[in-house]
């Protein structure tokens, strides 16, 4: 008999199409995930919700400068978001577009249903606007500047359908006293309630001044104002008109931006309230992720992106750092700097560490089998103790979304069991029968500890968490384990463990950092590809295939003289962490040692190219792929629809550094 699941239903803002994610937008969808990761855990039916907010002026003007179609501007958009979000491993459940015909559909429907009960009717608006942030500003800053933004505002009249929000000053003021935890964290809540006690004025939600949005039905060219369109598309996302059919509304929780709250927090349920729809069960304000104290963004060249550090340091470490370093609902610093430092620290040698460790003892005392537990000394009973409290500590504190002390307890009880095992020494004990006894017990201790902080951690760590617990023999993924139901002395003796994988190998900051930085900067500012005469790059770096020219692409001579290519010997080969693909060279050239980086990885091992004889081409600009210095290209043919990587070599003695022509 199949029990029905609880339902779960979470949304992430849905995101302007006129930019792309940086770190900031990652975090929301990363906290989102880890939600829903958790919630799952603890039986429920989840649904995860984020999109793209596709309408407005930003886009059009975008769309123009872009010279396309505001459709096809918005379509490469949503798919970029929705790609970055698939690769990091955080894809929505539903990914909602303002541009789908299903989203259209609603925000009409709802408007209708507004109307119909007396809250819509029809005016004249004039006042300040700023274009950038699609808002009408009641106070502007001194010369006319957005409050927000600090730039020009505008002065619009236009003709506008009104939403009476006027009328909602009591039932949302009556509606925060009963749902006292509606909104979130506590102080943001303060805010909002003197805001609307302040009174509220009537909010136009229409325009007539923009082109790209979704058409009032009969009233063109009224289209809908940007936030009664986007808000709408959490409900268009679980069946719009339709959403009692798959039970996901009314929302439980929106996780927003503190500078977003007031749109979800007052404008959005009393658009519910208008229309008599239910209303959403919580909206939790996060806080910001700064730079260097300043907001980030492209003009100041400040921006933090995901994938470098993804690349670098993998998906756990950035979700892991981002949820750990700030108290959920306060702004934050960011800086590369702690983030190499907490890897380091927590994630390498802490779980990492612990998990190698406890493998490896397993490995060489019990033959790789989880030993049984003997006596219990009173040193064993405090650490059992210890973790078993922490679950429940733990859970209640994602619970309340205080992921910082969640992680904060979970690596407190990894440090007990580091410490445990420095002073129990399993590894200096004999091979006695009660020395073995007692190795057993100081082993399962470790390793049932390890999976239980395993299963903690898995929400915010879901990679290494599942690479924990395969090397602890677990049947299930870790994913599917009841964290209700989790309790110390669950782990079998007997189990074997499977093949310990390095988790997180640790990397040197200064490096590190450099690296990071070098592959943001080429995704902020990429590299048009340098047309080579002779050779093209392959893809994934300085290996090169012999180009075939088009018949008509012909090159005299001179052309083909400018490529200056010679033997090179391999004298060093390493893999570079981060970058599958690439290997990491140093090539002598007959003049010097260069360090080049080559696209062969997957094709040659480091060890099989020492000593080998290689055709380089030695003047070409040095780049940095991967964020590594490359100052040369290694020739290669490329064999295959996949472009296997062949090196070009001499099948005769040449001589270091001979020119070839
Ligand atoms: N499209 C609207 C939301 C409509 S929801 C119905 C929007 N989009 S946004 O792309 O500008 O921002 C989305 C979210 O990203 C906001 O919650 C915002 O607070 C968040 N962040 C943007 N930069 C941020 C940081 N630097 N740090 C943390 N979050 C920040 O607003």
């Amino acid at each position: 008999m199949t029990e029905k699941k609880e339902k779960f239903y979470l949304t992430t803002p849905i995101y302007y199409t006129n930019g792309l994610p940086h770190i900031g937008h990652t975090y929301t969808t990363i906290v989102a995930d880890v939600i829903r990761r958790y919630k799952r855990m603890r039986g429920y039916d989840v649904v995860m919700t984020t999109g793209t907010d596709e309408h407005g002026v930003n886009v059009e003007r975008a769309a123009k400068k872009a010279g396309v179609a505001e459709s096809e501007f918005v379509a490469k958009m949503a798919d970029a978001w929705r790609a970055l979000w698939d690769e990091l491993g955080i894809p929505a459940d539903e990914f909602v577009r303002t541009t789908d015909l299903k989203h259209v559909r609603t925000v009409q429907w709802l408007f209708r249903q507004c109307k119909e009960n007396g809250y819509v009717y029809k005016g004249n608006y004039t006042g300040l606007y700023c274009i950038y942030d699609n808002a009408f500003v009641n106070e502007p800053k001194p010369g006319n500047l957005c409050p927000d933004c600090d730039r020009p505002l505008e002065t619009v009249t236009e003709e506008n359908y009104f939403f009476k929000l006027s009328a909602f000053q009591r039932p949302l003021l009556d509606f925060y006293r009963k749902n006292p935890d509606f909104i979130q964290p506590e102080t943001r809540k303060n805010e909002i309630v003197s805001f609307v006690e302040g009174g509220l004025k009537d909010l136009s939600i229409t325009r007539t001044t923009i082109r790209w949005g979704i058409p009032v039905p009969g009233e063109e060219p009224h289209v809908f104002y940007v936030w009664f369109d986007a808000l709408t598309a959490y409900l268009s996302a679980v069946g719009g008109p339709e959403y009692e059919k798959r039970g996901y509304w009314p929302a439980d929780l929106h996780l927003v931006g503190k500078d977003i709250i007031r749109f979800h927090t007052v404008y959005w349920p009393a658009f519910l309230m208008a229309a008599m729809l239910p209303v959403p069960k919580q909206v939790w304000a996060h806080g910001w992720f700064l730079m260097d104290a300043a907001k980030m963004s492209k003009s100041k060249g400040n921006v933090v992106l995901p994938r470098p550090i993804v690349n670098m340091l993998g998906m756990d470490a950035l979700r892991y750092f981002l949820l750990r370093e700030v108290v959920f609902g306060q702004d934050g610093n960011f800086s590369y700097d702690a983030l190499v430092t907490r890897y380091n620290s927590d994630l390498a040698n802490g779980l990492g560490n612990l998990a190698s460790r406890t493998a490896a003892l397993i490995e060489k005392n019990f033959d790789g089998k989880i030993p049984k537990p003997g006596a219990r000394q009173p040193q064993d009973e405090a650490l059992a103790k210890e973790a078993q409290a922490a679950i429940g500590e733990v859970l209640e504190n994602y619970d309340k979304l205080s992921f910082a002390r969640a992680l904060e307890t979970i690596w407190s009880v990894i440090g007990a069991a580091d410490k445990y095992l420095t002073s129990e020494q399993p590894w200096a004990l004999g091979n006695s029968e009660d020395e073995q006894a007692r190795k057993g017990t100081i082993l399962w201790t470790t390793a049932e500890l390890l999976r239980i902080v395993t299963a903690l951690a898995y929400p915010v760590l879901p990679d290494s968490a599942s690479k924990v617990w395969l090397l602890l023999g677990q049947a299930v993924g870790v994913g599917k384990c009841e964290l209700d139901g989790l309790r110390w002395g669950q782990l079998a003796p007997g189990t074997a463990l499977s093949k310990a994988q390095t988790l997180f190998p640790r990397v040197e900051k200064t490096e590190a950092i450099e690296r990071i930085e070098a592959m943001a900067n080429e995704e902020l500012n990429p590299t048009p590809a340098v047309p080579a005469p002779a050779a093209t790059p392959a893809s994934a770096g300085g290996a090169a295939a012999a180009a075939v020219p088009a018949a008509s692409e012909k090159i005299g001579i001179e052309d083909f003289a400018k490529v200056e290519m010679r033997v090179g010997q391999i004298k060093t080969a390493e893999r570079i962490v981060g970058a599958d693909k690439l290997l990491k060279l140093t090539v002598d050239i007959g003049t010097e040692i260069r360090q080049i980086c080559a696209g062969i990885a997957q094709y040659y091992t480091p060890e099989s190219l020492i000593g080998r004889k290689v055709a380089v081409v030695v003047n070409l600009a040095p780049r940095k792929l991967r964020g590594v210095e490359s100052n040369g290209m290694i020739v290669a043919a490329s064999v295959g629809p996949e472009g296997r990587p062949v090196l070009a070599g001499f099948h005769e003695e040449v001589e270091v550094g001979a020119r070839l022509k």
